[in-house]
């Protein structure tokens, strides 16, 4: 094994782990909705959604790096160049994250003046973390490109999946750098943190886990190498095609002029687009082989990936990107629906994918099956779509009683935050997100013991 996929191994594990204080601080943060005195002086909603969707970010990031680095020597045949380097970022890495996380909890409000955003927060959704994090962060990401590209130059060789990959490093780094700086002006600041956001999920992560499914797929199911890079290239057109300017669908309401109304609504709602083509790719590979594969865990990931982009993503997008309904469904619950829905599609059952594929491999066993992955599969997927779901029906009441019949005020806002219909989608939330914790707990049990329950058996002295 390569130096470079032991220290996969490492990011794979560090990324389950985050997953798992993301959920706990999900399912604390959906507590308050339902018991507004949840832990009160002690720790804001704030600060535990902001851990929750922080945490979010790291640990996908975390899973796609874990991908890369342990099929990065597989594609070019030589151990990752700068691995020293990039061993010594991953505890960066996660110090980084651990400490940002302690300062979050320590100081939970505060002035936005220079020192605040240098050392404590900075403020914007998905990336508060404070500049000194984010320079690291930085470094994490360079070394990272480094590794890429220096393994590329040294192998004298470069594929199309990879070629594809080392070009998305370009969007992935300097988006990032939008975290940075601080516009006095509130619709200029969220103008480019969109770019951040958007750009991100919508086109650069999509690239990345498009790069990252297309190496799964040829290891998984022996799919060869032209038929994956023809779909990676059609996808990636695709979705720069309709992503770039579908960033547009967040610049009606927040002070952007009006044309973004018509460029917004017209690019993003071709948007589905390249996610259905991942969908017809996926089913289309897995036709040719028969759905043969000695890792029925990977695939079924896999398979819930290319899917779940599609309809969390795709559908559940189209639903409120249109500036006409979104008007109504702007920053309501009905978001959050989409954004669970697409993030677990999207990218979480991805990473997913690839820990199971990486602990076959390492773990030498011969298959993956059993029941606990089954489990893990259906309490995860249940949850989620239960949360989906739930957040709709609050989402619907929020459109509803709040913009459609009572216009946006201030009481029409309390309406529809006691209307029955919220109340109940909020509790009912709370039940699903305790069926997802416990598909977590599964999940952990069943990558911690996969492999070693099979040597087990087989170690049982044979009769004479
Ligand atoms: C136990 C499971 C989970 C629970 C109970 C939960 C709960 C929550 C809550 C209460 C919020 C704050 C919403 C608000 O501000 O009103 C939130 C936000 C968010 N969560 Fe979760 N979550 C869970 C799992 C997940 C997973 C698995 C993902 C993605 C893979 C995810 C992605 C997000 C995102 C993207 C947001 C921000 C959405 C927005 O503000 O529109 N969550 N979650
Ligand atoms: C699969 C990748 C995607 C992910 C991970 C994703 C995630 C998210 C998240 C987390 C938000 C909430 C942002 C916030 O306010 O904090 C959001 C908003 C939004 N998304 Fe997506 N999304 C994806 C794809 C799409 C697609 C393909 C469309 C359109 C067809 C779309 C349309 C929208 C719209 C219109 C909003 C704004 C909702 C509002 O005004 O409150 N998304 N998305
Ligand atoms: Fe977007």
């Amino acid at each position: 094994m390569y130096r470079s996929q032991r220290l996969a191994l490492k990011y794979l594990a560090a990324a389950i782990g985050f997953f798992g204080v993301m959920t706990l601080a999900g399912l604390m943060s959906a507590y308050y909705y339902i018991n507004p005195d949840f832990l009160f002086g002690i720790l804001h909603f704030n600060i535990a959604k902001t851990l929750h969707i922080d945490t979010l970010v790291i640990w996908l990031l975390m899973g796609f790096m874990g991908a890369i680095y342990w099929f990065l020597p597989e594609e070019l045949g030589i151990e990752t160049v700068g691995i020293r380097a990039a061993e010594i970022m991953f505890y960066l890495f996660c110090l980084v994250v651990l400490a940002v996380a302690a300062i979050f909890v320590v100081v939970q409000y505060g002035g936005s003046d220079n020192a605040g955003m240098w050392l404590v927060n900075q403020g914007r959704k998905y990336v508060e973390a404070p500049r000194w994090a984010a320079a690291c962060i930085v470094l994490v990401m360079l070394v990272f490109s480094y590794n890429l590209i220096g393994t590329a130059i040294r192998a004298r060789k470069i594929t199309g999946i990879m070629g594809v990959l080392i070009v998305d490093l370009v969007p992935l780094v300097v988006l990032y750098l939008d975290a940075f700086p601080a516009f006095r002006n509130m619709s200029v600041d969220l103008f480019w943190w969109w770019w951040l956001v958007h750009l991100w999920v919508e086109a650069t992560w999509e690239v990345l886990i498009g790069c990252i499914m297309a190496l799964a797929l040829m290891s998984l199911l022996g799919t060869s190498r032209r038929i994956v890079e023809t779909w990676l290239y059609i996808e990636v057109a695709l979705v720069l095609g309709t992503g770039i300017l579908g960033l547009g669908h967040h610049y009606f309401w927040i002070g952007t002029p009006q044309y973004w109304l018509a460029i917004g609504g017209f690019f993003s709602a071709f948007e589905p687009l390249p996610l259905l083509g991942m969908v017809v790719h996926a089913i289309y590979d897995a036709g040719t082989h028969h759905m043969k594969t000695s890792n029925r865990p990977a695939f079924y990931w896999m398979l819930a990936e290319a899917f779940g982009n599609f309809i969390g993503g795709g559908v559940w997008g189209f639903m409120i990107t249109l500036p006409q309904v979104n008007l109504y469904a702007h920053g309501t619950q009905w978001t959050a629906s989409h954004g669970h829905f697409a993030f677990w599609g999207a990218y979480a059952c991805g990473v997913i994918s690839v820990a199971y594929l990486v602990l076959q491999r390492i773990r030498g066993a011969a298959s993956v099956d059993g029941t606990a992955w089954r489990w893990a599969f259906a309490a995860l997927n249940f949850g989620l779509i239960g949360m989906v779901g739930t957040l709709l029906v609050s989402g619907f009441a929020q459109a509803f009683i709040e913009r459609a019949v009572g216009g946006s005020t201030l009481e029409a806002f309390i309406n529809a935050q006691e209307s029955a219909w919220f109340v109940d989608g909020m509790y009912a939330r709370f039940a699903c997100g305790l069926i997802f914790a416990a598909g977590y707990v599964a999940l952990v049990y069943d990558l911690l013991t996969i492999g070693r329950r099979v040597p087990a058996r087989a170690a049982q002295p044979a009769l004479p």
